[in-house]
């Protein structure tokens, strides 16, 4: 996705190795017009798919999710990291460790807006780990809906996320795959083929 590539390269900030800042329009200031491009795109690619459902996590993950079930006209749910006063009771629960963070949350859905038949396009701003995804797969995976694909908006594909999630059946779509943030230069994954 061109003009994602193009966001990260004027605007991304590599902090590290590791770690890629993108606040000024992912993460913190969100630039819209990019979230409707890449809503379009996630939508495109699972078109085929009779998605039913977008299901994301609080908080940059819902931009994302929002303009692509606008695309694909279907409802957005996001789970949730902390427990909500009114969302008490009936809800599936997946425990998600962070190694950026290393802390293990509980994320939670109420199980009343994922059901039987649902087709779940599941949607993130960041694969890192795979652990938020595969939280979010588990929830998915403990009532009779399907998880029909999981749609990233930045791939670290240096990091050990896609294998995980391919491992375990998923099909995984990822706007921008990054292949190095060494020496403070962001190299993507396409860039490597030759
Ligand atoms: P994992 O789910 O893939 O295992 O990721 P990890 O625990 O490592 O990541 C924890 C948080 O950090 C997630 O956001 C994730 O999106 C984000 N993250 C991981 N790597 C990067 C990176 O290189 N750059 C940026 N900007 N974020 C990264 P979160 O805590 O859930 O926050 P938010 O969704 O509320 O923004
Ligand atoms: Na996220
Ligand atoms: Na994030």
């Amino acid at each position: 996705m061109d003009m994602l590539k193009q966001a990260i390269l004027q605007k991304g900030v590599v902090l590290s190795d590791g770690v890629l800042k993108v606040d000024s329009f992912l993460n913190h200031q969100i630039d819209p017009i990019l979230q409707v491009e890449i809503g379009s795109e996630f939508a495109n690619r699972f078109e085929k798919n009779e998605i039913t459902k977008i299901l994301t996590i609080e908080s940059s993950g819902i931009a994302p999710a929002l303009t692509t079930a606008i695309k694909l006209n279907v409802p957005v749910v996001f789970a949730r990291k902390k427990k909500s006063l009114t969302l008490s009771s009936n809800l599936l629960t997946a425990k998600v460790y962070s190694f950026t963070k290393n802390e293990t949350n509980e994320i939670t859905v109420s199980r009343d807006f994922i059901v039987e038949g649902d087709k779940v396009l599941i949607i993130d701003d960041f694969l890192a780990n795979g652990e938020a995804a595969l939280g979010l797969a588990s929830l998915v995976e403990q009532t009779k809906a399907t998880v029909s694909g999981i749609g990233i908006v930045i791939e670290k594909s240096f990091q050990p996320g896609r294998k995980k999630l391919e491992g375990a059946g998923y099909r995984v779509e990822s706007l921008a795959r990054i292949a190095s943030l060494e020496n403070n230069t962001v190299r993507f994954v396409e860039e490597l083929i030759v």
